[in-house]
């Protein structure tokens, strides 16, 4: 097992970076609960821990504080912002509750010198950038800690007790607008011990031999989506027990042109494995008949899924655990002592569906990010249009089909969306946009087509620049690449007439019309 460090995660917008950080320097690093007992992180074998800011006061009924033992018990810590001010407060130094909170950019000047600090310079101005966050400030550091830095605002910006290895920061190296946070962090690093010996490879290595352990000659069911993170977890879970693992692949018949085909033939030809496609195009499409109410669809074909899934784990016997694809930002939700470090919509999420059935559950990408998970995706050898997969809602095309969804509206959005997908993965978009997809309009509108008037179905285009999907901006592809896309769907889509972009952002717009 390599060398590893805990994060604690005391609710910041940033624990996650941080983590990442660490593991961008060959290091593995978890993110723990705020309220994880010594003894656990001692078990855990943890070289170093890092506690996370938060938007707490630690003069706060209930604030939630590090076990004060932990200072104690020779592991190195490195306090961030929250963290920093939990460490001065537990220890004795004089932590003031602050009038208001200071943020943004601000400039350090350096004090002395420290092993924390090594080899960060003072830049022209003889300071030293950094992104700052206090609510509560440090006046004084406590009983053996010296002052590292300070600004105008904050007479202690950092602090060491370097005989016990204690260090804390009033700013987040984590981020870009601290040019030089992550010297710090790789020198918090050197002062652990850690070996950098972390890969994506090592990973995958410790990861398969983790499974197998735990499932220890089990039976594992997964579902594959057709997703990134599905896929991933399934031929990680395939390395590790083999045959033991079946995949269930519910095809809801809501899938884009050639998916359903790529799943199976990916992870049936491929990769070898059990895998078991059930079509259900027919289920979910009696369970939507008439629905044209966006909750309502959304809420039928989910329950629809569970059903299937259930009917047909039931035929597969007694299988004890569920493999799933449950990333980072799923899980933070529950990890967070307060307020979510990132916001998630849980029925965006394939997690937790087999509402009735009793599964012990298996979450190998429960510490990854989105593209962490890419990249073990290619190193596992899965084609580039699994791992390139832009997000794609559960209910499928049927949120795309606004109002009611038949066969043959489903077949007229698949054909104009297969048009959008060639075309913007031929002018190089496809990575670029966070998402870009058809959308089939309930209305018909009047065209002319040769000598004919027609009266026929419109499309919209809808591509979207975004982070994390809870904001997005309208993506300015160009008009070019606008107009071959409307002229191949006019063209070559029966029945459609009329193309149109959508240039709204989100908010107050959402990325899917439905
Ligand atoms: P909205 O439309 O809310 O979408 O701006 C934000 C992101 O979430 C995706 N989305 C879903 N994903 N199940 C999912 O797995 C869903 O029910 C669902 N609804 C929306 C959407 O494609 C976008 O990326």
């Amino acid at each position: 097992m390599a060398d590893k460090i805990a994060v604690l995660d005391f609710g910041s917008q940033y624990t996650q970076l941080i983590a990442r950080r660490i593991r961008e320097m060959s290091v593995f690093s978890e993110i723990l609960p705020p309220t994880q007992p010594l003894e656990a992180i001692i078990a855990g074998g943890y070289k170093g821990v890092v506690l996370s800011g938060g938007p707490s006061s630690v003069y706060e009924d209930g604030a939630p504080l590090p076990p004060k033992a932990l200072f104690e018990s020779g592991i190195p810590v490195l306090g961030i912002c929250y963290g920093m001010q939990a460490m001065g407060y537990l220890l004795g130094g004089h932590v003031v509750p602050a009038e208001r909170r200071e943020y943004g950019k601000a400039e350090i000047v350096l004090q002395g010198s420290s092993r924390l600090l090594r080899g960060v310079e003072p830049e022209g101005s003889g300071r030293v950038t950094v992104w700052m966050s206090h609510g509560d400030t440090v006046l004084r550091p406590p009983k053996g800690f010296t002052a590292l830095a300070q600004t105008t605002n904050c007479p202690v910006a950092a602090m060491a007790d370097e005989d016990r290895r204690l260090y804390a920061v009033q700013f987040h190296p984590e981020v870009v607008h601290t040019p030089q946070g992550q010297k710090i962090l790789d020198n918090f690093l050197s002062e652990c011990g850690v070996a950098r010996t972390w890969s994506m490879q090592g990973f995958i290595d410790t990861m398969v031999d983790a499974i197998r352990a735990e499932v220890s000659g089990q039976r594992v069911l997964c579902a594959l989506s057709g997703g990134v993170d599905s896929a991933v977890v399934a031929v990680l879970v395939h390395r590790a027990i083999g045959d033991r693992l079946t995949c269930v692949f519910v095809d809801n018949g809501l899938l884009r042109k050639g998916e359903a085909q790529s799943v199976v033939h990916t992870f049936r030809d491929t990769f070898k494995m059990s895998l078991i496609h059930v079509d259900a195009s027919r289920r979910f499409l009696d369970a939507i008949r008439n629905v044209t109410d966006p909750e309502l669809k959304r809420k039928r074909i989910g329950a629809e899924f569970i059903a299937v899934f259930e009917d047909e784990a039931r035929k597969l016997g007694d299988i004890p655990w569920l493999a799933q694809g449950t990333l980072y930002p799923d899980v933070i939700e529950s990890v967070s002592f307060r307020g979510p470090s990132a916001t998630i919509k849980t029925h965006h999420n394939v997690g937790g569906l087999p509402l009735k059935m009793q599964f012990k559950l298996v979450e190998p990408l429960r510490e990854l990010f989105k593209d962490e998970v890419r990249r073990l995706g290619e190193l596992l050898g899965l084609p580039p249009e699994i791992v390139w997969r832009q997000p794609f809602p559960g209910p499928g095309l049927a949120i795309r089909v606004l109002g009611e969804v038949t066969t043959e509206r489903l077949d007229v959005l698949r054909e104009a969306d297969a048009v959008v997908q060639e075309e913007v993965r031929a002018a190089g978009y496809e990575r670029q946009v966070w998402q870009a997809f058809a959308v089939l309009l309930p209305i018909r509108t009047v065209g002319v087509m040769g000598d004919f008037r027609t009266y026929a179905h419109v499309v919209a285009l809808r591509a979207v620049m975004s982070q994390d999907a809870m904001t997005a901006d309208w993506a300015r592809l160009p008009y070019d690449l606008l107009g071959t896309i409307s002229n191949r769907i006019i063209n070559e889509v029966k029945g459609v007439n009329r193309v149109v972009f959508d240039i709204s952002s989100k908010p107050p717009s959402t990325i899917e019309w439905e």
